[in-house]
């Protein structure tokens, strides 16, 4: 069992309020030791104990490491031409689905999984340290556990999105597909996932079909998840409450009755600004949520139609600028609010005995980076106590 000192860290975030000063819990002239890939201790730097190795943080800021809690990186060909046309006026249609689900199915796994793990390390290299990622793009049931078998060979954290949307094959009989998907699609990918997601959305499955489907990777033990007013008003943030689903996503067209479902049912508010800001559509108002009592998350979405960035620093830099978010908020939703979309206590935060997962700034404060936005400010990241990306300075 190796230990670890992160030292010289200007200002450590602890993204939890009740260790350390101000909204996110931070400590100044600190330092953390990293046992077997857990926080053993967090104090101040001039009595930090001895450890095996020594990474300097140089005085800049140390954060949890982001968790990116919905994103859809397995899928094959790419959608630029798509968004060129949406930033010369075109609108965005659910319909631009199919255009990566008939790439998909036709790469080969090795392609597949290259792609997928080519941007799992992009958004480490950006400090995310936990990655939700989402099937979706196969909708067959081999496909859907293809995609699946892919994620899993990446994260924990699989997400079965089989009712992404209905495919062409199935365009005149949806009922069919509705119970594919909750059928034999289900059997197939359930032992890969650990939660199901559906698109709730017009153009995509309604609430009773939504249902249909959430009940029955319900009963299978998967947790739930549902992509919910993202394109307009509907019924998708009710139904994730009412179903007591972990998260509710993209929640950018609420009512006042949305609002309170979910500060009452506990149901995370996950945003997605990389979304609107590819789609050019207006912000969800994370102010309203946060006002009313509502856990809020942020993540970033990232696919190849609607958000093709897997930077969290850019999703914290969009939430402070453009949807009233405190910085403060923000990177506790990126963090904090990440792991209670996941319902996990062991990332998101960093105590004793949370897993050492950090990122350090090549910067003063957290406020950078919504401050010095664009900039690559990650110095560092350590993940499960190993210095995976980065430049650091480490002695043995
Ligand atoms: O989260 N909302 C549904 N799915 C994706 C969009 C996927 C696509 O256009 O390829 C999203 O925005
Ligand atoms: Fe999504």
């Amino acid at each position: 069992m190796t230990s670890l000192l992160l030292d010289h860290i200007g200002l450590l975030v602890t993204a939890d309020p009740s260790a350390g000063d101000g909204p996110v819990g931070t400590l100044s002239d600190a330092a953390l030791v990293v046992n077997d890939g857990k926080v053993a201790w967090i104090g101040p730097r001039a009595s930090a104990p001895d450890a095996d190795h020594w990474v300097d943080a140089a005085g800049g800021c140390v954060l949890p490491g982001f968790v990116d809690s919905h994103s859809h990186i397995v899928f094959g060909g790419g959608r630029s031409a798509e968004f060129a046309a949406r930033m010369a006026g075109q609108r965005y249609t659910a319909g631009g689905i199919r255009t990566t689900v008939a790439a998909t199915r036709a790469a080969p796994d090795a392609d597949l999984e290259a792609r997928a793990r080519a941007l799992a390390d992009e958004a480490l290299a950006q400090g995310t340290t936990a990655l939700e990622i989402k099937s979706g793009y196969g909708l067959s049931v081999a496909d859907e556990a293809r995609c699946l078998r892919v994620a899993g060979g990446l994260t924990s954290e699989t997400t079965y999105l089989g009712a992404h949307i209905v495919p062409p094959e199935y365009s005149e009989r949806p009922d069919d597909y509705v119970a594919l998907v909750a059928g034999e699609m289900l059997d197939a990918c359930a032992p890969h996932a650990r939660w199901a997601d559906v698109f709730c959305e017009r153009g995509a499955f309604d609430s009773d079909q939504a249902r249909a489907i959430l009940v029955a990777a319900r009963d299978r033990g998967l947790g739930l998840r549902v992509h919910a007013n993202q394109l307009g008003p509907g019924p998708g943030v009710r139904l994730a409450a009412e179903l007591g689903a972990a998260s509710a996503d993209h929640c950018t067209y609420l009512s006042d009755g949305d609002v309170a479902a979910l500060a009452d049912s506990g149901t995370v508010a996950t945003l997605l600004p990389g979304a609107e800001f590819s789609t050019r559509s207006p912000y969800p108002d994370a102010r309203r949520l946060l006002d009313a009592g509502a856990t809020v998350a942020l993540a970033t979405d990232c696919n190849p139609g609607t958000s093709f960035t897997s930077s969290m620093p850019f999703m914290i830099a969009l939430a402070v600028r453009e949807m009233r978010m405190t910085c403060e908020e923000a990177v506790l939703a990126a963090t904090a609010g990440g792991a209670a979309a996941l319902r996990r206590e062991d990332v998101g935060r960093l105590g004793v005995g949370t897993r050492a997962d950090a990122v350090v700034l090549a910067a003063p404060s957290y406020v950078h980076l919504a401050y010095r936005p664009g900039v690559p400010l990650v110095r560092a990241v350590l993940r499960g106590g190993e210095v995976v990306a980065g430049r650091y300075h480490r002695t043995p």
